[in-house]
């Protein structure tokens, strides 16, 4: 096979030689590589700081950073960071907050926040035996990795229980020591992974011994040590309530509780098909992924544990649910997620710092019911398009501002055109179209 286009050595080269390699090696046009060089910040401290977070860096990938207002959540007035690049997801998320806080607002309360990691491993001997000797040692387990749970413990967390788990009749000899952990207002990833490691290496060594002495019989052997990215112990509830009347002000003709109605039923359209439900629960990530982003979380941990969430009951379904209740319409989001105010890229990242500045620094919990209300704040709005105008309408409208943009309109230009567009199908051939005309 040729050699073009592979390399060894790559991570060592510079920041430079990398683009230049790939430049020479996949023939890449002097406006690509220039691209990828403008992306570059031009402050050296913080570019560095930036290629330090990941590996093999050539350049940056901005997505723009916003903010939505007027979030009133449990009587305290937030201006949320988003991170995103979907159009209209900042300006629905802003509508929604408005439009709610005239209505007291969202109500939010974290139920638990409980992580959990496991130990899986090997075991071919009696289980009953296992469950006695592990009965016997959980003490101990628990005492070597005290130097590793003090100081958690010293923040309110550390470990709250471990126990012995029989999978075998799912998978042969596979057993688990399953471990509910507090990490306070860390996502307490590395706290979690660095016990688990621990508890794996003392159990390991403690059913060794065990074995040799005939207190078990069989054999044993360590899986793997990690934590799981499904907390359902840590799970945040957020609540929005109107009078059905209200809605008049969204329903474009019809009654407010004709649109109350409306929504009801798309809420359980999703809550009955799992296509739907995708889509639906999508929607509910716009914003909860540009918050988790802005505040330098983990988004693919929070969209893992969503959606494993989202099929708790052997089915995938929404994650909220509407329904009419004395003349009031009633919206929630139900949701599991971990996440962080402290450690990690939430105080390593400039932006994501700025972020929690602009919360007022939160807890873990308090960011939590901000995501969770950023999400069903575009749900909602989301919801609401699609049983009044249809999504594209606003879509189209922020579609034609970035075309406009791209094509280098003028002010004028902008507003004929806006104007022109409002009752046609927006592309970007029509557009280059009406400008050239
Ligand atoms: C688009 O990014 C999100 C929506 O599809 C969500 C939904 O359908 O509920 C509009």
């Amino acid at each position: 096979m040729k050699k073009e286009g592979s390399i060894a050595g790559f991570s060592k080269l510079s920041r430079e030689k990398k683009t230049e390699w790939l430049g020479t090696a996949f023939k890449l046009d002097d406006t690509t590589v220039k691209t990828i060089k403008n992306h570059l910040h031009s402050d050296e401290s913080l570019q560095a700081l930036y290629e330090d977070l990941s590996e093999n860096t050539i350049s940056n990938f901005f997505i723009p950073y916003g903010i939505a207002p007027n979030f009133l959540i449990n009587g305290k007035w937030y201006a949320v960071p988003m991170a995103i690049e979907e159009s209209s997801v900042v300006a629905a998320a802003s509508h929604a907050a408005k439009f709610w806080s005239a209505h007291g607002g969202f109500n939010a309360e974290v139920t638990e926040t409980i992580k959990t990691g496991q130990v899986h491993f090997r075991y071919t001997g009696d289980a009953g035996k296992l469950q006695v000797f592990f009965n016997d040692s959980k003490k101990e387990l628990l005492s070597s990795v005290k130097p590793l749970t003090a100081s958690m413990e010293k923040r309110g967390g550390g470990i709250e229980d471990i126990t012995l788990e029989d999978k075998s009749s799912s998978l042969s000899e596979y057993f688990q020591l399953f471990v509910k952990f507090r990490s306070a207002d860390a996502m307490g990833a590395n706290f979690i992974n660095t016990v688990l490691e621990q508890l794996a290496s003392s159990w390991k060594m403690k059913v060794e011994e065990a074995l040799k002495e005939g207190r078990l019989d069989g054999e044993m052997d360590i899986d793997m040590a990690i934590l799981s990215n499904y907390t359902p112990e840590n799970r945040v509830k957020v609540k929005l309530e109107a009078p059905v009347e209200a809605f008049k002000y969204f329903s474009e003709g019809m009654s407010g509780e004709e649109f109350a109605r409306k929504f009801v039923r798309a809420m359980n359209i999703a809550a009955t098909d799992p296509y739907r439900a995708v889509t639906h629960n999508k929607g509910i990530f716009n914003g909860m992924d540009a918050v988790v982003i802005a505040t330098g979380n983990d988004f693919r941990a929070v969209e893992a544990c969503g959606h494993a969430w989202a099929a708790r009951n052997g089915r995938y379904g929404s994650l909220s649910a509407a329904e009419i209740e004395d003349g009031l319409l009633v919206i929630e989001l139900d949701v599991a997620m971990a996440v962080g105010t402290v450690g990690g890229l939430t105080t390593g990242h400039p932006m994501a710092r700025t972020s929690m500045e602009i919360l007022g620094q939160p807890s873990a919990k308090e960011l939590m019911m901000i995501i969770a209300a950023a999400g069903l704040a575009n749900n909602f709005s989301a919801v609401r398009s699609l049983i009044t105008s249809g999504i594209q309408q606003g879509h189209m409208k922020m579609h034609l501002g970035n075309i406009l943009r791209q094509l280098g309109a003028s002010e004028e230009q902008s507003r004929s055109a806006k104007e022109y567009f409002m009752d046609r199908t927006v592309s970007f051939s029509e557009v280059k179209e009406f400008l050239r005309s």
